[in-house]
């Protein structure tokens, strides 16, 4: 039977680590570090996950700048936000929740954001900053991924990392972050064009699953003793819930567990730790407007 990552645990020491450094900027600079949470409409997963992410704030001892705005609001009103909190010099980042109604155009929106500001890093620059290698805001389930192999100390270098998904969000910027010499992983990237998927997935030393499906990764894609971290979050109706849904990961979790040397629940696994990411990235975006490093 394989560890199960307790990705929770893992979050809750490393934002202790941050809301250190949230407190030390403010005891020496006296500035808190401030995030901007920008949430348009009323989907209900996005309101969960903005009200995980303004709860992980007030831990971290931040400043909470969030706005919410009607799902008919113009794209012109949300540009003008983002305009003011550009030029805002008591906020440091700003992150607006995706997706976004049909009438909003999504890359425009992202594109408005200051890169400095992007603690969510989808912003061209500093997507191709972490392409290159240079300073950027890495994105937060990604480096979150990275963190929580990282603290588990469980080896990629030279490891064969199977991802599949190729989603701007994780699956893409994760292949470019694993191959990336400090991990030195060999990294291959699936998506719905993939043949043979199960072939290339059994030859994964670490499989990621990023592909919104739930179940999607079967116990006979997976290699006796690989590492399995699933990224999937979907939302399914459950009758054990008084919400009447519960999330479920990409991973047949049930089945592929007894098989793997390591795997991460749903919840409780990644997703906390995507939080814990954006939390460094928005001190690192307060500490850089301040000491300008
Ligand atoms: N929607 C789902 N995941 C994310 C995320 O990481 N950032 C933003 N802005 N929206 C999301």
């Amino acid at each position: 039977m394989a560890v199960v990552i307790d990705g929770a645990e893992i979050a809750r020491r490393v934002k202790e680590r941050v809301a250190s450094g949230v407190a030390e900027l403010e005891k020496e600079k006296g500035v808190k570090a401030c995030l901007s949470v920008i949430l348009v409409g009323d989907d209900p997963a996005s309101i969960s996950y903005v009200t995980g992410k303004e709860k992980a704030l007030a831990e971290a001892g931040m400043a909470d700048r969030s706005v919410r705005l009607p799902a008919d609001v113009s794209q012109e009103e949300l540009l003008a936000l983002i305009a003011e909190l550009n030029e805002d010099d008591s906020v440091h980042g700003i992150l607006v929740q995706l997706p976004l109604p049909g009438h909003i155009d999504s890359r425009k929106v992202i594109m408005a954001i200051k890169p400095e500001k992007d603690v969510d890093g989808f912003h061209p620059v500093n997507l191709g900053n972490m392409v290159i290698g240079s300073r950027s805001f890495l994105p937060c389930t990604p480096h979150g991924v990275i963190k929580l192999l990282r603290e588990m100390e469980i080896p990629t270098d030279g490891a064969d990392v199977v991802i599949v998904g190729r989603s701007n969000i994780v699956g893409k910027p994760l292949s470019i972050l694993l191959s990336r010499r400090d991990y030195n992983s060999t990294v291959t990237l699936c998506h719905t064009g993939t043949r043979n998927l199960a072939d290339i997935t059994r030859r994964a030393d670490i499989l990621i699953a990023a592909v919104g499906r739930p179940g999607f990764i079967t116990a006979d894609m997976v290699k006796p003793g690989a590492v399995i971290i699933d990224v999937g979050t979907t939302r399914v109706p459950s009758t054990a819930t008084k919400s009447g849904w519960k999330l479920k990961g990409d991973v047949d979790f049930d089945n592929v567990a007894p098989k793997c040397s390591y795997i991460t629940p749903v919840p409780g696994g990644v997703g906390p730790m995507t939080i814990c990411s954006l939390m460094r990235n928005t001190l690192l975006a307060a500490k850089r407007a301040i000491y300008t490093l």
